[in-house]
């Protein structure tokens, strides 16, 4: 044991696979129960998005989120983990006809629709099916996230939601379509958010909506808040748990709720983000000319985070005690940006070592390709391996 992980029990696995510790993942779902239930209309779902992993799902599922989906994938994913089809919503800019048709077909909870001609499919697919589509528009607030460009939503010129001009319009068509039950606002302005500076400002856009609508003496039952909360990458042990006090009481205070009004929420990354390690074999220690070289049985096809979005991931060798050294941590990929992390302090590294990349429990498996025809990386639980 080195750490938190069971070194032992992983030499004879082979690698790369990705690790959960899932006493982090249930104690992390305490949290969300105990601060989220300080407020009896809070109601939280779990982003499949983050990580699909069966084993992950069911727990998430036990403590009691529902389930936010954007695919039909998604879909069968939470059903197959026992999620009730009253526990999810569906959001996606882009919903095919069978997603849309799966989601009427299981009488999910709620379609988070992004754009009037989507509204319009929905009604006539609803109708078709001799059934009703519950619905929240989701809205583009023009709110910006302080976070990495490719991973903000709520901004005018992204692709998401339906623009605030257009909110008075599109609410129209919903009460007047057939089959379409209008029950709710959507809103998520990007990820990896840690200022609740920025969760402020979408409270303060909500209102100013919810008071448009008012004034239309329309009031929704639900208004879903979206995800976003971001983790530390840089101390995965300092805090594993993310402040969810601080989170929830933020949007307590600064939410202007009608009467009756649920307050839905959408977390992936800090439910599962710092349970999972992607666990990695050292193949060769490379000398280059300036730089030693750790060459890992893992790459981007596995962890795609640090090409992608040049994301920082905490490496530790998790099997060697010797003094420190800096070494660029590169995957076996034919590509140059197949690189985890430059000039990495790492106890000093030899053949068939193993390194955890920390942090990444979230958008890690999940995001996994088999780019240069390479097998998906398997999974553990910690219980697995106890
Ligand atoms: N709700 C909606 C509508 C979303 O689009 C997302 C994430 C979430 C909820 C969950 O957000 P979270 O709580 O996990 O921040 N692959 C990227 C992150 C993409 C997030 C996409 N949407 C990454 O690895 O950083």
């Amino acid at each position: 044991m080195k750490g938190q992980f069971p070194v032992d029990r992983f030499r004879n696995l082979p690698t790369p696979f990705y690790y959960y510790d899932t006493n982090l993942l249930r104690e992390t779902l305490n949290a969300i129960r105990s601060e989220a239930g300080r407020y009896d209309n809070f109601r939280v779902h779990y982003a499949v998005k983050a990580n699909a992993n069966p084993k992950l799902l069911t727990i998430i599922r036990e403590a009691g989120l529902g389930a936010d989906c954007v695919s039909g994938g998604e879909i069968r994913a939470a059903l197959a983990a026992g999620f009730s089809p009253a526990d999810i919503v569906f959001a996606g800019v882009g919903k095919a006809d069978w997603e849309i048709n799966l989601g009427l077909d299981n009488d999910i909870f709620c379609f988070n629709v992004e754009s009037l001609p989507e509204l319009e499919v929905i009604s006539a697919l609803a109708v078709a099916h001799g059934t009703t589509a519950r619905v929240a528009l989701r809205i583009n607030p023009d709110v910006g996230a302080h976070t990495h460009a490719n991973i903000t939503t709520g901004k005018a010129e992204n692709k998401f939601g339906i623009s605030m001009e257009q909110l008075d319009e599109v609410t129209d068509a919903a009460l007047r379509l057939p089959a379409i039950e209008l029950i709710g606002l959507h809103f998520h302005i990007g990820s990896q958010i840690l200022d609740m500076g920025d969760f402020v400002a979408l409270c303060n856009r909500i209102n100013e909506l919810q008071a448009r609508l008012a004034a239309r003496r329309l009031i929704l039952p639900h208004i879903n808040v979206g995800g976003g909360l971001g983790i530390d990458y840089h101390h995965p042990n300092r805090q594993s748990v993310p402040d969810f006090a601080s989170y929830f009481a933020c949007y307590h205070k600064h939410l202007r709720l009608q009467p009756g009004q649920t307050v839905h929420f959408e977390l992936g990354r800090a439910v599962v983000g710092q349970c999972g390690s992607l666990i990695t074999r050292v193949l060769y220690v490379k000398q280059g000319t300036h730089k030693q070289f750790a060459i890992v049985d893992a790459g981007m096809t596995d962890l795609i985070r640090p090409a992608l979005y040049q994301a920082y991931h905490k490496i530790e060798n998790i099997s060697s005690e010797r003094p420190v050294e800096p070494y660029d941590v590169v995957g076996p990929i034919c590509e140059s940006s197949d690189v985890f992390g430059k000039a990495v302090d790492l106890n000093a590294a030899s053949r068939h070592d193993l390194l955890a990349l920390r942090s990444a429990g979230a958008y890690g498996e999940i995001m996994a390709s088999g780019y240069n025809c390479r097998a998906l990386p398997g999974s553990y639980t910690s219980e697995e391996l106890a």
